[in-house]
């Protein structure tokens, strides 16, 4: 084998083994930055308004990516909206459950959200109407399908939801 011969062949094996070594680096860098399967299962929520036995006016929380969530199913005396969820012949409220003063849980009494930390409220469609608090609860990202919410997934009726409520 000529010298020449022997410099392309060790060359070659080089490239083919510097290739090979990127490809692997770039396989473990991916691994490595994606999410892992339980982080992603645990930023959705998915609730079935058919199945929660929900009391009209009567609020639940529930409990998406360690934020309350709170769910209203509004009476017919309560104000209708543009920030409702319209499913069926029912009206909802879907909002996250933090004041949007400095981040206290506010607690339903009769037919308003009184936050305890500095006397703020928010109605039953979730707007602020007394106290610091600078705006309305915010609505979290959901898509509906059916009856069924999955928080975490935004789809067009939160973000009108959402524009509603800005
Ligand atoms: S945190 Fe709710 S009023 Fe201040």
């Amino acid at each position: 084998m000529s010298n020449t011969n022997r410099r392309d062949f060790l060359g070659m094996s080089f490239a083919a083994v510097a290739a090979v070594g990127g490809a692997a680096s770039l396989v473990g860098m991916k691994q490595a930055w994606d999410p892992l399967p339980s982080v992603l299962a645990a930023g959705f929520t998915t609730v079935d308004l058919a199945k929660i036995n929900l009391v009209p006016g009567q609020p639940q929380t529930f409990k998406w990516r360690g934020k309350p969530i709170f769910i209203l199913e509004k009476t017919a005396d309560m104000e209708a909206y543009d920030g409702d969820l319209v499913v069926g012949d029912k009206r909802y409220t879907v909002a996250i459950g933090l004041c949007t003063h400095l981040g206290c849980i506010p607690a339903w009494k009769t037919d308003v959200w009184k936050c305890a930390c500095h006397g703020g409220e928010f109605d039953a469609t979730g707007k602020h109407t007394f106290g610091p608090p600078p705006k309305p609860l915010v609505t979290p990202p959901f898509s509906i399908n059916g009856t069924v919410l999955t928080l975490g997934e935004e789809g067009s009726e939160s973000k009108a939801m959402m524009a509603a409520r800005a």
